[in-house]
């Protein structure tokens, strides 16, 4: 609790130095703690796949009737908050990186890792992504058709911790000043916004856009320009869930979505941006992350698209439905996943209590 204080006072301290960029860098910074999720409502009779299908088609600005009041508070409230001059939006990093986004984890853990770990985390984290980026495709000359998520890098306490082959990974045991794992800062586009990649020794090839933190024992989550951090047992253990709402939360600050916790946009009530409401993206988190778009693109000179087409990776439809147990003892971690309608994993808690949310989601908390 301690800690998780001073990461508020960080974060405020953070929030506070926006707008001065570079060079030294400031990020942007929302902190979400843990208390703030447990309540997740869900939201699926009204939000079926199908109708957010029919409503994502249309290509130009025309939200739902009933949501074009508070869309416009929100953006009316966000101008007034942040200085929309900020050049290290998820928007900007997508814009420069053409398309592709290199993400590097933080592993703050001691718990090795297998090759076929890794390779989950990549698939949930880009399944993630792809919630928010399904917004954009088509909508009012977004230049990209499909965006590419990749983790290049992994940073941890010890090489050994790896299991299993790295290969095109790059490996960091670089440490912040905390002493915690993180990617080499001469790759980071957090530290180069100006794209100057010279000092990270694969170049720019190899640069990170932004980070995915996944620290032992972190209730609730934290997201900005810098990327998201969530606890490691419960997104490990939430590889295989529809909706990683945390992860879609912080994500969504990455886009720099705010937070409600403070007040409510007229009408709409249960949104994932509006942590513990939702639990999954809603209308309303699209047509805002929309609106951000539509607003802040006019600073990329969008009649000269970005020069190469980015290599649209078919990806393959994989649809299995495989569930991973828990590895090793079948019991959920702390805040991990530990019931919920349709949950097929541990229902028991290694640590803590399992506790109900909702129908949907049960977790284990001390
Ligand atoms: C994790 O490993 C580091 C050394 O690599 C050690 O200093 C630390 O105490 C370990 N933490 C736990 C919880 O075991
Ligand atoms: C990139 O950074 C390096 C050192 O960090 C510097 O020497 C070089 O001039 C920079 N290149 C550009 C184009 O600014
Ligand atoms: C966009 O175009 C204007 C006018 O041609 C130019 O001054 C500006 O530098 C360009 N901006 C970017 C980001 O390319």
């Amino acid at each position: 609790m301690q800690y998780l204080r001073s990461l508020v006072a960080a974060a405020v301290l953070v929030a506070t130095v926006l707008g001065t960029p570079t060079p030294s860098p400031a990020g942007l910074t929302w902190t979400d703690d843990h208390e703030s999720f447990s309540n997740e409502r869900s939201l699926l009779p009204t939000h079926d796949t199908s109708l957010t299908k029919r409503q994502i088609s249309p290509s130009t600005w025309s939200p739902p009737s009933n949501l074009v009041t508070p869309l416009q508070q929100v953006w009316d409230h966000e101008v007034q908050t942040y200085n929309m001059n900020f050049r290290n939006f998820g928007f900007d990093q997508l814009i420069d990186a053409k398309g592709s986004i290199n993400i590097c984890v933080r592993w703050e853990s001691n718990t090795s890792v297998t090759a076929a770990d890794r390779t989950a985390v990549e698939a949930a984290y880009k399944r993630s992504y792809e919630k928010w980026m399904q917004w954009l495709y088509k909508f009012d000359s977004f230049p990209f058709s499909a965006v590419n998520v990749k983790v290049v890098g992994w940073a941890v306490r010890s090489t050994g911790l790896l299991q299993g082959s790295t290969s095109g990974l790059d490996v960091y045991t670089t440490t912040d000043s905390d002493g915690i794992p993180q990617c080499a800062p001469a790759c980071g586009r957090f530290f180069h916004q100006d794209n100057n990649y010279s000092q990270c020794p694969g170049g720019a090839a190899r640069h990170y856009d932004h980070s995915l933190w996944l620290t032992d024992g972190f209730g609730g989550g934290a997201g900005g320009d810098w990327g998201q951090r969530i606890g490691r047992e419960y997104f490990m253990s939430n590889l295989n869930t529809a909706n990683i709402h945390i992860l879609l939360h912080e994500m969504g600050h990455t886009y720099a979505l705010d937070d409600f916790y403070d007040w409510t946009p007229s009408g709409v009530s249960g949104f994932i941006m509006k942590a513990g409401s939702a639990s999954q993206i809603t209308d309303f988190d699209g047509w805002m992350l929309r609106d951000w778009w539509r607003h802040l693109k006019t600073r990329y000179n969008l009649s000269s698209p970005p020069a190469s087409t980015p290599a649209s990776t078919p990806t393959s439809t994989r649809t299995s439905t495989t569930t991973v147990p828990t590895p090793g003892t079948g019991t959920a971690p702390l805040y991990g996943q530990c019931g919920g309608s349709g949950w097929t994993g541990p229902t028991t808690c290694a640590q803590g209590t399992c506790k109900a949310a909702n129908e949907w989601y049960s977790q284990c908390v001390l």
